[in-house]
Order: structure tokens, then C-alpha cells, then sequence
């Protein structure tokens, strides 16, 4: 760069001129009665707006001293921001909404919740494709309503299937977790406030996240099987399948994707070996599948468990 010193700095002042009076009408000031100067006009209820709600969660404890409603905090302004030029000139613009049209800019309303929220299960929300997709904290989260819907298990996936019509699609197939029991929730594998996993997994990696429950599945085993190890969702769809078991192909095609060329199955490759031919390979593919006879596909502790049959 060739610009010289003095020049930067005239740029540098101009630049902090345009801001300052900028800064000054947006940091506002608060106003004089806390909750009261607002509940002089928001005492009534809406289909996103509740007082009395707001003043039954974890938000409007007095005894919290982090909490807005803790002694010394900002009450509604502690989200709201400054309200004292709202509450003269009633605009809507003067006050942040938490919409998406918000005088305040999506990073600062995220800002607001983080600054009391940065605490562990969000040290990554940063990096997750959340944030990076431009979501609000309000796009999950309710304040003024009693209870959270996104914090209630049974109905938590709603939420969440409200953006993920894919994942939404994917839950009403034959095999898949209990979601649309409520006994489990799509938080139950992901973190949605991001994680340093892949597909912001709540665990670091896929095979860690599905062995956290079924932990029977995590070796180490006398006789591994290689995928096993290595990956679940080489085998199953975590979200959904018309198949048994969450499977992603049906077996024998499931194991032939990668035993094709070795040992007896690659007899079911020619016309012989498929259903209803004569040959010597047609045996392995009884039932139309390998696992009636290779029945510990996820591994072996038998001590002849090696070909995974016992
Ligand atoms: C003198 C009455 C009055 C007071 C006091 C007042 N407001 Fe308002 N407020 C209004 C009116 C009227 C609107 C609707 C403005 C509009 O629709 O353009 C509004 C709108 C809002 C909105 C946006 C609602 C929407 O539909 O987008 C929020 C949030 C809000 N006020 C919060 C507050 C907070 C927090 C306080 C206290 C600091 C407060 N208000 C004090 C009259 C008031
Ligand atoms: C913990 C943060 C928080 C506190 C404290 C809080 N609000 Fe809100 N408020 C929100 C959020 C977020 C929304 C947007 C709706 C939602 O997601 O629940 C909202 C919505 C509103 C709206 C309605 C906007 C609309 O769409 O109609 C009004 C009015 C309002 N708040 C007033 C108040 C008043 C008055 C208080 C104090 C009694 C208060 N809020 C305290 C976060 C807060
Ligand atoms: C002034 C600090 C403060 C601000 C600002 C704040 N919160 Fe909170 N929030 C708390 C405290 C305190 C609790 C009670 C739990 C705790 O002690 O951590 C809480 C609880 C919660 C909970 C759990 C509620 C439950 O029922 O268990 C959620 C979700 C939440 N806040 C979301 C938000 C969102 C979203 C925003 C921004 C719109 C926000 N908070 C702004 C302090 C704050
Ligand atoms: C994609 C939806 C979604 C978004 C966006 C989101 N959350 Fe959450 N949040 C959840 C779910 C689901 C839970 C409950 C399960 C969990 O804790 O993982 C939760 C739990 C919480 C809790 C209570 C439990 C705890 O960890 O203390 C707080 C507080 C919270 N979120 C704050 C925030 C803040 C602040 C933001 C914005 C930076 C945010 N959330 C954005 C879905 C979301
Ligand atoms: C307001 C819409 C919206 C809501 C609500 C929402 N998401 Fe998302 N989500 C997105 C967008 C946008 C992306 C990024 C683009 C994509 O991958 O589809 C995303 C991405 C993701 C990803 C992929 C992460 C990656 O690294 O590839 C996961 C997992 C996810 N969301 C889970 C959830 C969960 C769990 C919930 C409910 C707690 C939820 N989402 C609620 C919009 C939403
Ligand atoms: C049993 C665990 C589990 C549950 C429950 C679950 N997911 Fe996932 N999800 C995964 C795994 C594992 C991946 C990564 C798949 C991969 O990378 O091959 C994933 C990937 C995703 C992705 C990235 C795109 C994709 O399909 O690869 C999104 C978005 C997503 N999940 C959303 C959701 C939503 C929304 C819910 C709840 C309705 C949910 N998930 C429930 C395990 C789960
Ligand atoms: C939070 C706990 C939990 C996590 C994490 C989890 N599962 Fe599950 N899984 C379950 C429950 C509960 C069932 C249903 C058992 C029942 O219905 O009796 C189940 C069932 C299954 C089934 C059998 C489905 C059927 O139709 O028979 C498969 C396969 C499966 N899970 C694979 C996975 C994989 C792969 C992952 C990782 C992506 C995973 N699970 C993560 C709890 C979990
Ligand atoms: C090589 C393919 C393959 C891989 C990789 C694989 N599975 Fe499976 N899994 C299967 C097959 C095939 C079935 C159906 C077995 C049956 O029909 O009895 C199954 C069934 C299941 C079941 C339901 C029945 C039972 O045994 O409890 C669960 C749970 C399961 N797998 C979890 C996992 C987990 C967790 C992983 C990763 C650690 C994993 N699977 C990796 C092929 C695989
Ligand atoms: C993603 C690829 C993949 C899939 C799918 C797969 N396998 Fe494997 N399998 C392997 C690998 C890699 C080995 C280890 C081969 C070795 O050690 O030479 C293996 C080993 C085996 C062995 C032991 C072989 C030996 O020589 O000891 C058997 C038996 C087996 N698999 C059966 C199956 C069955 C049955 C299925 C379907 C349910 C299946 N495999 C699906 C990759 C796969
Ligand atoms: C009727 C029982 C049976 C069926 C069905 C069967 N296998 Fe086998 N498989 C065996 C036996 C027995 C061995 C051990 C052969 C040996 O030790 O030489 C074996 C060995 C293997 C091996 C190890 C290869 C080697 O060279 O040692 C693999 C891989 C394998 N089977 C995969 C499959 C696949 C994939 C299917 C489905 C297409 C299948 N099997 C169906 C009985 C069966």
C-alpha cells in the first residue's frame, strides 16, 4: 500500500466523525422505572408477547443476580435495550424487536442474549453453521412464554422441522429414533449452538455420538468389522430409512458394496449365484441375506468369531 501516514490518519478521523453520532443515537438511554415506564403500555398479551408469562421463567428470577429481574439489572432492557426514547415516542423503531426488521442488527441482538449466555454449551457457536447461516437466538428460543417449546423434548424437533424439511420427511419413515414419541430429540445428537464435530454432532464424532447410547456397539472387540469401527453411517441413516434398522441398502446389496470381489460373495455376482440360479453361490444369499449366517456384523468377542458368525 502507498498511501502515507498523514492521509491515513484524516482518513481514520473522518471515519470516526461519520460514527460517533451514530453510536451516540443508538446507545439511547434507559428509562427511569425499569419495567414499570414499560408495563404502562405492554400489559396486555399477543401471540409473541406475554409480560406475565416472561415473569414465571428463570428470566424474572429476583433472587438470581445474573438474571434481568435480579437486583440491579435492566429488566426488560436487558434485552430490549435503552428504552427511554421509545417509551416517549412509541415507535417501534426506537426499541430492538427481535425481528428480523430490527432496528438493531442481528449480531448485536445475539450479542445481547450471549452476553449473559456464553457459558459452555455455546463456546461454540461461533463456528457453527448456525451462526453462520444468519439464525437468531430467537429463531429457537421463546422468552415470553411460560415454558420454552425448543427446551421441552416432545417438542423440540417441531422446531427444529420447521427449517429441516428434509430431516422432517426423513423421521416419518418405517425405521427411525422415537422423535415423534418425544422420547427423544434431535439435541440428543446434535448441539444446535454448534460443536467442534462434524454436522455440529454432539459428540466429536459420529461413531462417539451413537455409542453414547448404544454403548454396546463401542469396542474394542476380539474381531472387529473395519466400518464398524470406523463409521456407523456407512451402514445406517442416522435420521430415518425404509429400511430394517435404519439401513442405508438392504442386505445382500448393503454388504456388496464392498464384498464383491473376495471369497464366496462374489459368486452372487453372476447369473449363478443370484435367487433362483443354480449355482454353488446361491446358498449365501438365503433370505436374501448375508447376516443369517455372518449374524455379528458389528463385531465378534467370540474366540472363533473371526468370519463374524457367532
Ligand atoms: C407510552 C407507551 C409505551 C411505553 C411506555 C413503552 N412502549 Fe413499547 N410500544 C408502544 C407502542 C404504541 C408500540 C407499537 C409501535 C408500532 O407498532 O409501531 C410499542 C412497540 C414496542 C415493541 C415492538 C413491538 C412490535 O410489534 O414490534 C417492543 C419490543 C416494545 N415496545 C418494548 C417496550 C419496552 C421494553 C418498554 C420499556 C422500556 C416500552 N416498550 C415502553 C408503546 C410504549
Ligand atoms: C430475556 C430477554 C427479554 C426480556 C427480559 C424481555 N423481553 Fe420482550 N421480547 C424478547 C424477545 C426475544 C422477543 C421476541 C418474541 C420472542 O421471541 O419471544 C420479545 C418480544 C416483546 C414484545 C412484542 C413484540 C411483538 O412481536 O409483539 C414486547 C412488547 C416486549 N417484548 C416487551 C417486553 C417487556 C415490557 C418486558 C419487561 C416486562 C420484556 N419484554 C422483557 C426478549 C425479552
Ligand atoms: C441479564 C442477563 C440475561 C440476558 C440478557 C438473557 N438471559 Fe437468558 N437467562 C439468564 C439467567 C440468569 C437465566 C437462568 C438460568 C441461569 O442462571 O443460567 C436464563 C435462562 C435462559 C434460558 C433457560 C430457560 C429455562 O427455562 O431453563 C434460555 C433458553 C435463555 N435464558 C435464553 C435467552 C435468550 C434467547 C436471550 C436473548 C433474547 C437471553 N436469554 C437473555 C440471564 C439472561
Ligand atoms: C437452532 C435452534 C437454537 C438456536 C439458534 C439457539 N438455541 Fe439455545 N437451545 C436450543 C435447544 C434445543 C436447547 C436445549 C437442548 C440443549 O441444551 O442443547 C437450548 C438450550 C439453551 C439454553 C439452556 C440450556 C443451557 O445450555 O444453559 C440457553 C441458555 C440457550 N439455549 C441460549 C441460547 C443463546 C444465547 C442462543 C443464541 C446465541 C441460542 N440459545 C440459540 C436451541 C437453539
Ligand atoms: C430458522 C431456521 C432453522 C431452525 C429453526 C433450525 N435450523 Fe438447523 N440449520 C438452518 C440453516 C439455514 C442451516 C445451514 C444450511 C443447511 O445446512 O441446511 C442449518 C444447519 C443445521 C445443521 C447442519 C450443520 C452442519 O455443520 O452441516 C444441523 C445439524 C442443524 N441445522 C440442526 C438443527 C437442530 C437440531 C435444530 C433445532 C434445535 C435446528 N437445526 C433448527 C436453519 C434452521
Ligand atoms: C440419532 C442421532 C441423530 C438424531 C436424533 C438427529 N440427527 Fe441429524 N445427523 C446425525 C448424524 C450422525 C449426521 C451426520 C451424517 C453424516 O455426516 O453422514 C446428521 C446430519 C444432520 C444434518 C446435516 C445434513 C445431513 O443430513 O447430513 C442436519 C441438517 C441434521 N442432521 C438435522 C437434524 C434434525 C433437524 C434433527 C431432528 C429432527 C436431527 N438431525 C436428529 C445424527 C442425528
Ligand atoms: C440419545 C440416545 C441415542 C443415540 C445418541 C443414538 N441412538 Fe440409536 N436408538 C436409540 C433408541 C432409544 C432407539 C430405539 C430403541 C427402541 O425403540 O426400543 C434406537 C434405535 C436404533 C436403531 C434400530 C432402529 C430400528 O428401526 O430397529 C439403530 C440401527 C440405531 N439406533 C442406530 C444409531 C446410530 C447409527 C446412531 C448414531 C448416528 C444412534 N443410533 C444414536 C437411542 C439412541
Ligand atoms: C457394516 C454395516 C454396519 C455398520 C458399519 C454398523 N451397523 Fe448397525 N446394523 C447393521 C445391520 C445389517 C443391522 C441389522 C441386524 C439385524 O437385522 O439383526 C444393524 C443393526 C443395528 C442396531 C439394531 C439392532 C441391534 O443390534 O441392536 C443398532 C442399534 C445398530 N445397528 C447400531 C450401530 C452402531 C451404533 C454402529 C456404529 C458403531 C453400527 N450399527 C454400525 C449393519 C451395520
Ligand atoms: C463399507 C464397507 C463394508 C461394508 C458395507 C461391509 N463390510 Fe464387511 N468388511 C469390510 C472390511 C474393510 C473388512 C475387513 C477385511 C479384511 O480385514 O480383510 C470386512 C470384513 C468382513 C468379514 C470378515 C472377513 C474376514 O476375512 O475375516 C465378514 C464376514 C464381513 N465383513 C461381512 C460383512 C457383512 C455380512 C456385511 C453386510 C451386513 C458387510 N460385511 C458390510 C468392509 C465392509
Ligand atoms: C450360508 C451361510 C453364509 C451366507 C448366507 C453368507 N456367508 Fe459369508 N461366509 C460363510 C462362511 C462359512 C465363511 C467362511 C469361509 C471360510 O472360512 O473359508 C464365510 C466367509 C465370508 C467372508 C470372508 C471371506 C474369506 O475369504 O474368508 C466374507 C467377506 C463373507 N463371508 C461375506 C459374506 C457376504 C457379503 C454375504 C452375503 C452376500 C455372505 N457372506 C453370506 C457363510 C455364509
Amino acid at each position: 500500500m502507498n498511501i502515507t501516514r498523514p492521509l491515513m490518519r484524516a482518513l481514520l478521523l473522518l471515519a470516526a466523525l461519520a460514527w460517533q453520532p451514530l453510536a451516540q443515537a443508538q446507545a439511547g438511554s434507559y428509562s427511569a422505572k425499569g419495567a414499570d415506564t414499560c408495563l404502562e403500555c405492554h400489559d396486555d398479551e399477543s401471540a409473541t408477547y406475554s409480560a406475565k408469562a416472561l415473569f414465571k421463567t428463570p428470566h424474572a428470577q429476583p433472587g438470581n443476580k445474573r438474571s434481568p429481574f435480579g437486583a440491579g439489572g435492566l429488566q426488560c432492557e436487558a434485552c430490549h435495550g435503552p428504552g427511554a426514547a421509545h417509551a416517549k415516542n412509541k415507535k417501534a423503531a426506537s426499541i430492538n424487536t427481535f425481528k428480523a426488521d430490527s432496528s438493531m442488527p442481528l449480531a448485536e441482538r445475539n450479542a445481547t442474549c450471549m452476553a449473559c449466555h456464553d457459558g459452555t454449551s455455546r463456546t461454540a457457536w461461533h463456528a457453527g453453521a448456525h451462526e453462520r447461516a444468519g439464525l437468531a437466538c430467537t429463531d429457537c428460543h421463546k422468552v415470553h412464554q411460560e415454558r420454552d417449546p425448543v427446551l421441552v423434548k416432545a417438542k423440540e424437533s417441531q422446531v427444529c422441522a420447521s427449517c429441516h424439511k428434509q430431516q422432517r420427511a426423513d423421521f416419518q419413515k418405517t425405521s427411525t429414533h422415537p422423535l415423534r414419541q418425544g422420547r427423544m430429540a434431535c439435541s440428543d445428537c446434535h448441539n444446535p449452538h454448534g460443536s467442534g464435530g462434524p454436522s455440529m454432532l454432539a459428540k466429536p464424532t459420529i461413531n462417539q455420538t451413537c455409542t453414547s447410547c448404544h454403548a454396546e456397539k463401542r469396542g474394542p472387540l476380539l474381531w472387529e468389522h473395519a466400518p464398524v469401527a470406523e463409521d456407523c453411517s456407512l451402514c445406517h441413516s442416522p435420521h430415518g430409512s425404509v429400511r430394517n434398522a435404519l439401513l442405508t441398502k438392504s442386505p445382500p446389496l448393503l454388504c456388496q458394496q464392498c464384498h464383491s470381489s473376495a471369497g464366496h460373495p462374489a459368486v452372487a455376482h453372476t447369473p449363478n449365484g443370484l435367487p433362483g440360479g443354480s449355482g454353488p453361490g446361491a446358498i449365501y444369499l438365503v433370505g436374501n441375506s448375508c447376516s443369517s449366517c455372518h449374524s455379528q456384523v458389528h463385531g465378534s468377542n467370540h474366540p472363533s468369531g473371526a468370519k463374524l458368525m457367532r
